[in-house]
This record gives structure tokens, C-alpha cells and sequence, in this order.
């Protein structure tokens, strides 16, 4: 008989814990896509992850929009919406429609589309869409969209997952099986040092990972605690724009540290981290600083030195390609 041996997280019922029925949501890992409409009082345009294919014939696709959205007036009236995928380099673009700006497109290069709707330049794909239907579910309205005109473009997703912005990667299991992932790893040979470093990357990030957790901190949390160590009060905007983390993530988060102790407000919107928010934090540099000694111990300080140089030395490095330098 399976017998559950992963450490329990959240449970319980939603409407006696919201936060922590989010973060269960936030375990199902989605893309990232920005929904814009021309609007009768101008363009508007949100972040959403709530997308999802419907139907294929008809092609039909669905997302859902918060009633306390800005723009909830403008996509309840409109005939058309546009479906931007984000690219994993355009972070910036998806904290941008995810943000309070008034004036959000001039924040991203767009074009319009056929049905008029406003077309992020270089995302991964657009469904330009008619307004087929609209759905109350609860405190959203679900959106379906009649694809009219589409494309998709070379690249990589950005990805969303337990509050996080990430990047997609084949899973090591199956990449080992699959002939292509093969080749790559017999070209990777010819290049060990690139390889040996890609590798390491992701041990460490991973070792992290479990040090934290051990450490009894979320991602999220610790991220949070790290963006104001050493740095002057962050409003919950700013904290969200520096540690590249979902703002709402932040604010649960800033809400939790505030009635912990650990983080204070330092007047108007702009908190800082208590004393006992810089202990917690330096409890992690410990965790963190330790794992390094576990990890390191047996290596000579010579080994660790040339190391350092020779990594210190390829970061300085810029990435353009040689015959493209002035
Ligand atoms: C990754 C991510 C996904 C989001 N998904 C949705 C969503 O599916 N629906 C929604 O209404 N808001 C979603 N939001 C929040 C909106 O983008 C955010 O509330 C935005 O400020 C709304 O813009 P507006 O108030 O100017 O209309 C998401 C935010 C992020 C960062």
C-alpha cells in the first residue's frame, strides 16, 4: 500500500485559510500571458495565468479576469481580446500588466492586431480573439475567445509556479532517453568545463532549496527577508520588481512577517525588517554559509582558489559572441 511521505504543507478548507488555498493553486504549474483589448477609453491590458485551450473546433480558448480588476469595465464590454505568451526573458513585460501603472503599454513594445486588440512584440505566441462568451465563476468572470488569427514564434516559455517565475527544462529522466538529448550531452562532452558548471548550477540550487526548507522558510518568504536585508525600507511594488516575485506572493508574505514580528512598516507603504527579521535572515545566510562547508570540506584551499579565479574570470566575461565585439 503507497503510504504519503512528503511533508504536509497547507490543508484544510479555503474560505478559513485564502492564503493557504492559493499556495495549493500555485502548485499546478502554469505560463504567463498578458490579455489586452483596445478598450473604448484606450488600450488595457493584464497579466493573467488562468489561460487555458478550450476547443479546437471551434477553437475556443478561456481566461479568467478578477472583479477587482482596473480593467474588469473594459474586458466586460469588449468584443475582442488578444492573447499574448510570454517569452521566459520577458519578466519584466509580465510585472509590468501586472502592476497599479496607469500607463501600462508604454512599459512594452506592441502592435495591433487584426481584431484591433494591442499585440505584445516578441511574445511566444498570440491568439487573437472575438469575445465568444463570458461566465460568472465566483469573485471572476471566465472569458471564452473564438480564435480569429494566431501565430507562435521561435523560443522558450516563461513559467509560473508556486508563486515564482522559472524557466522550462526537459525533465533529466526523460532527456536521458531521448536520442536528441543524447547528442547534446555527447557535444557537451567536447565542452566539459560549460557542462561541469551548468551542473553544478543546478546542484547548488537545489541544495539551497532543501537548506531553506529545512530552515522552515517558503521560496517566497526567504526571498522576501533577503530583498530588505541590507537595504533601505522597499515599498511591497518595489520588493516585488527587485526579488522578481509575484506581488501577491509578496504581499501574503509581507502580511505574515508583519504579524510575526520580523517585518515592521517604516512609514507610508515601505516596511523593513525588524530585529528579529534580521536574525531569521542571518539564520538562513547560516544555513546557507554551512551547506557551503559540508559541500567544500574536503577540497584543498588551493583547489578553491584556482576555482574561484577560473569562475570569477568566465563571469567577468561578456556573452556576446566573439565576432560580434567591437
Ligand atoms: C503571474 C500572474 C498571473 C496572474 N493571473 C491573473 C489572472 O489569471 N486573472 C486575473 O484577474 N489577475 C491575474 N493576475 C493579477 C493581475 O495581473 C493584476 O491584478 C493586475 O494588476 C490587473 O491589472 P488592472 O488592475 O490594471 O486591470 C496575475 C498576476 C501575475 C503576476
Amino acid at each position: 500500500m503507497e503510504v504519503q511521505t512528503r511533508p504536509l504543507a497547507d490543508v484544510g478548507d479555503p474560505a478559513l485559510d485564502p492564503k493557504a488555498f492559493r499556495r495549493a493553486l500555485g502548485s499546478f504549474p502554469t505560463g504567463v500571458t498578458i490579455i489586452t483589448s483596445a478598450g473604448n477609453g484606450g488600450p488595457v491590458g493584464v497579466t493573467a495565468n488562468s489561460f487555458s485551450s478550450v476547443s479546437l473546433d471551434p477553437p475556443l480558448v478561456l481566461w479568467s479576469l478578477s472583479h477587482g480588476s482596473r480593467s474588469y469595465q473594459a474586458f466586460k464590454e469588449c468584443e475582442h481580446f488578444a492573447i499574448n505568451v510570454l517569452t521566459e526573458d520577458q519578466v519584466d513585460v509580465s510585472q509590468a500588466f501586472a502592476s497599479a501603472s496607469e500607463d501600462k503599454f508604454s512599459l512594452a513594445a506592441w502592435r495591433k492586431g487584426q481584431t484591433g486588440s494591442p499585440l505584445i512584440d516578441n511574445a511566444l505566441a498570440y491568439f487573437d480573439c472575438v469575445c465568444e462568451a463570458r461566465y460568472e465563476g465566483g469573485d471572476h468572470t471566465i472569458m471564452i475567445g473564438r480564435v480569429v488569427d494566431f501565430a507562435r514564434y521561435e523560443g522558450a516559455p516563461l513559467a509560473f509556479s508556486q508563486g515564482r517565475y522559472g524557466v522550462t527544462v526537459d525533465h533529466p529522466d526523460l532527456a536521458a532517453k531521448d536520442p536528441s538529448e543524447k547528442q547534446e550531452r555527447a557535444d557537451f562532452a567536447e565542452f566539459p568545463l560549460l557542462s561541469l558548471i551548468a551542473k553544478a548550477h543546478y546542484k547548488v540550487d537545489d541544495g539551497l532549496e532543501e537548506r531553506r526548507a529545512a530552515a522552515g522558510f517558503s521560496p517566497v518568504g526567504s526571498k522576501v527577508l533577503a530583498g530588505l536585508y541590507n537595504s533601505p525600507p522597499l515599498s511591497a511594488e518595489e520588493l516585488s520588481r527587485r526579488m522578481y516575485l509575484d506581488r501577491r506572493e509578496v504581499d501574503d508574505s509581507l502580511s505574515e512577517f508583519l504579524t510575526s514580528g520580523d517585518v515592521e512598516r517604516s512609514g507610508g507603504d515601505r516596511y523593513e525588517l525588524s530585529e528579529s527579521g534580521r536574525i531569521r535572515r542571518r539564520l538562513i545566510i547560516d544555513y546557507l554559509s554551512k551547506y557551503q562547508s559540508e559541500q567544500l570540506a574536503d577540497i584543498s584551499s588551493t583547489d578553491l582558489a584556482i576555482a574561484r579565479r577560473v569562475l570569477e574570470r568566465f563571469l567577468a566575461k561578456t556573452d556576446k559572441p566573439s565576432s560580434l565585439q567591437e
